[in-house]
């Protein structure tokens, strides 16, 4: 087992948000945890990383316990986070982020990093010396995506990448798991694509108010007609429609 959260109840002060939440992801996995505005997916991205310390239960890398782990530490164990919002210094060149990710990896240059993750991402090498601030939207994600990539992670831990996409780009981002999954990385992906996300994934974990109330394999999930109503079809709609500009 590369990550298991086992039993782990988490929040903000005294406010529990997770109650009891247990997933895990394999080698060579990509996992997704899907659920509504506010359900928790962000917390247990948080608690993961070491930015809040659970109340209760454990959090294991391969052999390594982060359970009371701060993130920094928790970086260098392998695991790579990719936040939902200010994940890219927007004053900084392209180029400068990725060495930013990489400070973990003494003298590599950054022409050596963008060459890494431009098969992945060609933009990453077109848009090089751009400010991260004058990239679009699809770009930045890249940008985020990479920078936490050239740090060498054996997961990473991505917090909807795809949020205010345009229809086009959320396919192409996701697509590159895939990839970035056969370089040896491990994801467990975050998102409010449910249906998307479903597609490239593994497996995956319904959350609901903080509560885990389903898992399965990726098409298990999608094929379950409760949670198709509840958060494939109908959510996925309303919300790209109504409040996410493209
Ligand atoms: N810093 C904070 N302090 C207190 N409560 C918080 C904080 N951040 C989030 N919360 C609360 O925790 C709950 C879960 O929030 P979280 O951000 O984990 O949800 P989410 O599933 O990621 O939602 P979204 O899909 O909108 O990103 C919400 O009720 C939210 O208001
Ligand atoms: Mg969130």
């Amino acid at each position: 087992m590369l990550l298991e959260v086992d039993r782990v109840t988490s929040g903000y002060g005294d406010t529990p948000i997770l109650h009891d939440i247990s997933i895990r992801v394999e080698q060579d996995e990509i996992v997704t945890v899907i659920g509504p505005n506010g359900s928790g997916k962000s917390t247990l991205l948080k608690t993961i990383f070491g930015l809040i310390r659970p109340a209760g239960g454990t959090i294991r890398f391969g052999s390594i316990d982060l359970t009371n782990m701060g993130s920094h530490r928790i970086a260098k164990t392998g695991v790579g986070y990719v936040p939902q919002l200010e994940n890219v210094f927007p004053s900084l060149t392209v180029i400068d982020n990725l060495q930013m990710g990489a400070y973990n990896r003494k003298g590599a240059g950054g022409n050596e990093l963008v060459k890494e993750v431009s098969d992945i991402f060609p933009v990453i090498e077109v848009k090089r010396n751009e400010k991260a601030g004058n990239l679009s939207g699809g770009e930045r994600q890249m940008l985020a995506i990479a920078r936490a990539l050239v740090g060498k992670p054996q997961i990473l831990l991505l917090d909807e990448p795809t949020a205010s996409l345009a229809p086009n780009l959320v396919g192409e981002i996701l697509d590159k798991l895939h990839d970035i999954r056969t370089m040896g990385t491990s994801i467990l992906l975050v998102e409010q694509n449910a249906q998307k996300s479903l597609q490239i994934s593994d497996r995956a974990y319904v959350l609901v108010m903080g509560k885990k109330v389903l898992e399965g394999t990726a098409n298990e999930v999608l094929g379950n007609e409760e949670i198709g109503q509840l958060y494939l079809g109908k959510r996925g709609k309303t919300k790209r429609g109504k409040t996410k500009k493209g």
